[in-house]
């Protein structure tokens, strides 16, 4: 069965500013495009087509105005909305009907990655049929992240939320592969004392029975955080210094659907024109012709 994919664009975490003023984080640009269109291009790049964005009950016509309904990228999305934020875990019990038994990539809509390899990396774990792989990456602050305790051996003996004192430096990152059991084992999970269906714990359920795979991302990987207004101007800094320097966009989902095969040249060539003579259009004016 296909893997399908859930962005998660809801929670506390959605908002810079308190929870009833603004819009919604994933929606500001990080530098050139909108932050979602990040987590969106690692989805696309794992060869994920179905997908189900799930937003506040506030900003969900915002983020359908964005991204439509996916044909112009050749995806199709479906659209949930989250009332209250109730954990990340809940997403599974609000996207079963969308799995119907199917594995699934869940990506936070605040989550950038980038790195040599990275389509490899994706590939691995969605082969994995059974089980979940989730991936640790070394972070100088791991007390903001759910954390990883490895024993001698390297295994993964535990995992811990937004710990006090860190055990280790290994931070889980927010994409999460998990088998088609994932709503199942998520139903057993009780609230934590935040009230909150925490992550660690549905990860927990596979790592006792020996399923759960931690694949480390290197040091030749970026993961970056836009959870403070200093962490998502330097993402931004980030992004430019890269497309300057190689000419090359990161996140851009229209050259990722045209290279996956999954929209035609003139399809491309469409967008290229609505998006005119800015750089972005002349870049896919540019991808047309590569
Ligand atoms: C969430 C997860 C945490 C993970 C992080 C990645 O935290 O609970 O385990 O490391 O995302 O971004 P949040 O950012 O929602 O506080």
């Amino acid at each position: 069965m296909n893997r399908k994919g859930i962005i998660l664009a809801g929670g506390t975490g959605s908002r810079l500013w308190p929870i009833t003023l603004g819009t919604s984080k994933q929606l500001l640009p990080v530098y050139d495009k909108p932050m979602i269109f990040y987590p969106l291009s690692v989805l696309m790049l794992a060869g994920i087509r179905e997908i189900a964005v799930i937003t506040t009950p506030d900003d969900q016509l915002q983020f359908q105005r964005l991204l439509g309904d996916g044909g112009q990228w050749g995806l199709s999305l479906t659209w949930i909305v989250q009332d209250r934020p109730e954990g990340l875990a809940q997403a599974y019990l609000l996207a079963r009907d969308f799995l119907a038994g199917a594995p699934s990539a869940m990506v936070l809509g605040d989550n950038i990655f980038f790195g040599h390899g990275l389509p490899e990396t994706l590939a691995r774990a969605n082969a994995r049929a059974t089980g979940a792989t989730v991936f640790g990456y070394r972070v100088a602050d791991p007390e903001r992240y759910g954390v990883a305790i490895f024993d001698e051996t390297g295994q993964v003996t535990a995992l811990v939320e937004k710990p006090a004192r860190p055990p280790s430096n290994f931070a889980i990152t927010g994409l999460y592969f998990l088998d088609g059991r994932a709503p199942d084992l998520a139903a057993m999970i009780r609230p934590s004392a935040r009230g909150e269906l925490e992550m660690v714990e549905l990860l927990e359920r596979y790592r006792s029975e020996g399923s759960l795979e931690v694949e480390r991302m290197g040091r030749g990987f970026a993961w970056l955080d836009t959870g403070t207004p200093g962490s998502l101007l330097d993402a931004g800094n980030f992004v430019r210094t890269l497309q300057d320097r190689q000419g090359m966009q990161v996140g851009s989902p229209e050259e990722i659907a045209f290279r996956q095969g999954w929209i035609s040249h003139e399809a491309l060539a469409e967008r290229a024109a609505l998006f005119g003579k800015s750089s972005y259009g002349t870049y896919l004016e540019a991808v047309l012709r590569d």
